[in-house]
């Protein structure tokens, strides 16, 4: 019997249960802060007194080659040690013989795994935050040359009123500003330690959590074991930032596909970003924007998958718990991916600026405007929305865009109507009035844009 846990077994595990209850397959991925979390300990058992000096400089070099070994990749695993906490302990014992076994002293794999999946997840968070604020660059970056660029601006998908492309592409800016603080939230909850809680009701040896806490960047400790061993709301709080961060991807991959479109022509990824069809030689075809658009639904499925593994479950470890991880790394990875193609694709593709100015040509999307004029003229709005009403259904009748029309069609429909109408009904115009804070006239988009560019420093600070 080889297994750390062998004692007060008689029988070999059946091969299948091995395999499948070990999680080696894929905590191999937290060697880093396992090792890291074993270092904070032997630290502190040695400052409390538990080890000797002695013993601790021993476990402390163990830990030191097997660190090393882990980075020049030559670290085994093996299904028979289960997972990464007695792979890594395992492999501690084999450099240094029998005082390896002195580091789980005060220790339990449940606070071990708490431990490591709390470190893990404050560095990715830390990583992914800067990863937004590189999509937030590249957005800003695009605004900037585009505040007077036009084009529709939608609503139900109709054309609705011409708006710039940059306060469209700005809308974006602040749904990754709001991402990236719902994580920066989250890290004061993730920096709370489990180390130490022991398997479930602290231990009796005298060890200092917080001292263990404050060497791996912890700000603070769990204040019961039971729910140190047990939350995973830390990880369910990082999905669903996760879902959110992907359900906006999603939508901005959504206007990409379509404004690549031939119907749209409003932008062109940029080559890097695109694939060709095996039977239709003159297609060029937007896989990026579809699949970060798919891959929205891995990242919704691994969070209803942890809520509803955690759903239920009694205090306080329970094996159920190993499934938390895959999703998990998924959703890392997932993300972490998602933003670094993002990025340069944003920064790469083509705006059509004349299509798209063409487009707010052909439209009834100055419509609201002409309402605006007569309301302007003491014509209560409802009665103006009226007028207008008529005036969009003759020109659909006689196939005239408003600025067809003449002043004497115009004044058929309201005498109020004078000459000035038509520089009021230029899109140009029809933009540019819309001056209040947070629309999309240039002035107020420069604005915006201003805000969008303070956002940004602060994050360099
Ligand atoms: N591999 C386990 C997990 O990922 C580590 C904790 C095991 N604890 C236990 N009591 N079996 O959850």
């Amino acid at each position: 019997m080889s297994k750390l846990w062998g004692g007060r077994f008689t029988k070999e595990t059946n091969k299948i249960v091995e395999k499948e209850t070990a999680s080696i397959g894929f905590d191999y991925k937290l060697a880093e802060q396992d090792i890291e979390g074993s270092l904070a300990h032997v630290y502190m058992l040695e400052s409390q007194g538990i080890l000797t000096k002695h013993e601790a400089a021993q476990i402390e070099q163990g830990l030191f080659t097997v660190q090393k070994k882990l980075r020049d990749g030559q670290l085994s695993f093996s299904y028979e040690h289960e997972d990464i906490h007695m792979n890594i302990e395992k492999h501690l014992i084999d450099e240094i013989g029998a005082v390896g076994g002195k580091l789980h002293t005060g220790r339990s794999r449940n606070d071990q795994v708490a431990t490591d999946m709390h470190l893990y997840l404050l560095n990715k968070t830390e990583q992914i935050m800067t990863k937004l604020a590189d999509v937030q660059q590249a957005i800003y970056d695009l605004s900037g040359e585009h505040t007077d660029t036009i084009l529709p601006g939608y609503t139900h998908l109709q054309r609705a009123q011409p708006i710039s492309f940059a306060h469209h592409m700005l809308a974006y800016f602040w749904m990754f500003e709001r991402d990236y603080g719902r994580l920066n939230d989250s890290l004061k909850r993730i920096s709370w330690s489990p180390l130490g809680a022991g398997a479930l009701a602290g231990t009796t040896f005298p060890i200092d959590r917080e001292d263990t806490a404050r060497r791996l960047g912890f700000e603070t400790v769990y204040p019961n074991s039971m729910d140190a061993v047990s939350d995973r709301d830390f990880i369910v709080e990082f999905m669903s930032a996760a879902s959110l961060i992907m359900t906006h991807i999603s939508r901005l991959s959504e206007e990409f596909v379509i404004w690549m479109s031939e119907e749209f022509s409003f932008i062109e990824l940029d080559d890097s970003f695109c694939t060709g069809s095996s039977i239709m030689p003159q297609k060029k075809n937007p896989d990026v924007p579809e699949l970060l658009r798919a891959r929205t639904g891995r990242v919704n499925g691994n969070l209803v998958g942890l809520l509803t593994v955690l759903k239920g479950l009694p205090l306080a470890y329970n094996k159920d718990m190993q499934e938390d991880k895959e999703g998990m790394f998924d959703t890392v990875h997932t993300v972490e991916t998602a933003l670094d193609m993002l990025a340069p694709m944003i920064a790469s593709m083509t705006v059509n600026r004349e299509t798209m100015q063409r487009a707010v040509h052909t439209d009834y999307s100055n419509a609201t405007d002409i309402a605006d004029y007569l309301v302007n003229k003491g014509l209560p709005f409802r009665e103006a929305h009226e007028v207008i009403g008529k005036i969009v259904l003759y020109g659909l009748n006689e196939n005239k865009y408003l600025l067809d029309l003449t002043l004497e069609e115009f004044q058929a429909f309201h005498t109020s109507f004078e000459d000035d109408i038509f520089a009021v009904l230029e899109p140009r115009s029809v933009m540019n009035a819309r001056t209040s804070e947070g629309g999309t006239s240039e002035t107020a988009v420069k604005e915006q844009l201003k805000q969008a560019g303070r956002t940004l420093e602060k994050k360099t600070e």
